[in-house]
């Protein structure tokens, strides 16, 4: 019998004979915990599972500290006149596998880049998931096209491959796969349809630092990679991007661009200006901070996947608790955020408010993530601006307002629950609390619902 479908008591004897079987082995129990049952749920004034504070993100040390203020006491806050933006340029392209990187202000700013120097603009489709953080809408309404979605695959909260090619029109130029919470996209699948229809592909890696798919890299997988050191981020900096790429062209044209249109490499100039830029440079206090974050990430990455791993044995076998399936080429994951899907039916119809409410109440942060964000005002508003209206034909901007409809995303949106980064930083026993919390809230079900 399928675990899923053991009934409450059927559930209750397979969890205690396991944990019996396990006490006699010494072996981790099958459901990880003793049964939580007697133990009255803290929302309704019983003890919490946990108390204790869990860790703090970001973290910094001495060195950072030093190196900060060094840069601050030079005066050179800019890269041009120091090296510390590069230098790091050179260690990220280096660890990310790729063979170049020119860091930005921020994620947007990386993708924004991306979008502008692959010359996909005005009038164009790029086709992109619509459960990620708005920034993903954003650059590409914010560079005059249209994001195409194409629905979420609710096993593994990315974009769904058997949903793009039936999104593919004439004006469609990249796919913009997000790695979205931190865990791989089925990359194998997305490059072989871009190839197909001769699309690029630019990876919103903003959320996957380190994780990889097939040994690579997320970010070096596609054309150009995004990424974000924003201070939530496993890499942070307080706020910060960068482009990563093999094409050297392409990343001169980067380097430029972000540096209001200078000359640099293969983009030459007589005098002057020769492309269009922008100002998107980063500060060298950034990059300084970076230069010591960085020194943490594999560890903590490490750290992330053993306790996401441990906690996923813990609760996978509750009943109406589905976390994250992975695609067969990933060989790492990131985890930004833990993800599962909640089913209510099998919490006796306790709703996913009610369930998070419980679960905060026990101790434990957690969220319910993404909304169906193309159902917000901003898309209406992107679509009646002066500019949509004078760079796409009425009867296109109705096509796509027809088009909004992504029941696996909508149905995805009303069931995740995630926890922040910072909770797999901790210990097991630290995993432990959180599947106890959970454990305890599905034997109460009854009395919360
Ligand atoms: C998936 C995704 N894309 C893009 C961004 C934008 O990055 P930033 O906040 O650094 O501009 C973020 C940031 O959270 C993100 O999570």
């Amino acid at each position: 019998m399928n675990k899923k479908d053991l009934n409450r008591r059927q559930f209750l004897s397979a969890a205690s004979a396991a944990t019996l079987a396990a006490a006699a082995s010494k072996a981790i129990p099958a459901y990880g915990n003793v049964s939580k049952k007697a133990d009255k749920p803290a929302i309704l004034g019983g003890k919490p599972v946990r108390t204790k504070p869990w860790p703090p993100w970001p973290v910094w040390d001495k060195s950072a500290e030093e190196s900060v203020l060094s840069i601050l006491r030079s005066g050179n806050w800019f890269r041009g006149r120091g090296s510390t933006v590069s230098k790091f340029e050179e260690q990220y392209a280096a660890l990310m596998g790729a063979k170049r990187c020119v860091c930005t202000v921020n994620g947007t700013n990386a993708l924004l880049t991306a979008l502008h120097v692959l010359d996909i603009g005005v009038g164009d489709e790029v086709i992109v998931s619509p459960y990620t953080f708005i920034a993903t809408y954003n650059v590409v309404f914010g560079s005059c096209a249209l994001p195409v979605f194409a629905d979420t695959d609710p096993e593994t909260f990315q974009i769904n491959p058997d949903k793009i090619e039936e999104r593919i029109t004439e004006n469609t130029r990249a796919i913009l796969p997000v790695h979205i919470l931190g865990l791989p996209a089925d990359m194998d699948r997305i490059n072989a349809i871009a190839k197909k229809h001769n699309l690029v592909v630019i990876e919103d890696a903003c959320q996957a630092w380190m994780a990889e798919w097939r040994g690579k890299k997320c970010g070096s997988v596609g054309d150009l990679g995004c990424f974000s050191f924003q201070n939530s981020k496993h890499l942070p900096c307080g706020e910060g991007g960068a482009v990563i790429g093999n094409d050297d062209q392409i990343m001169d044209r980067c380097y430029s661009y972000h540096n209001c249109g200078r000359a640099f490499g293969s983009v030459k100039a007589t005098s002057g200006y020769p492309i269009m830029g922008t100002n998107r440079r980063m500060t060298e206090y950034q990059a300084a901070i970076l230069l010591s974050q960085i020194k943490r990430l594999e560890k903590d990455t490490q750290r992330r996947n053993e306790n996401a791993d441990y906690l996923t044995s813990k609760i996978k076998d509750i009943p109406g608790i589905l976390p994250a399936k992975f695609y067969d080429g990933v060989t790492r994951a990131a985890y930004h955020l833990y993800p599962f899907r909640y089913k209510k039916e099998r919490f006796n119809n306790l709703s996913r408010d009610k369930f998070l409410s419980a679960l905060r109440a026990e101790g434990v942060p957690c969220s319910s993530g993404y909304g169906p964000q193309y159902r917000d005002g901003l898309v209406e508003a992107v679509l009646n601006s002066k500019n949509f209206k004078r760079s796409f034909t009425k009867e296109r901007l109705d096509k796509y307002r027809k088009e909004i409809h992504y029941p696996d995303n909508d149905q995805l949106c009303k069931e995740a629950v995630w926890f922040t980064q910072n909770l797999l930083l901790g210990t097991k026993g630290d995993m432990d609390d959180i599947a106890n919390a959970i454990l305890k809230i599905y034997e109460n079900r009854d009395k919360l619902s």
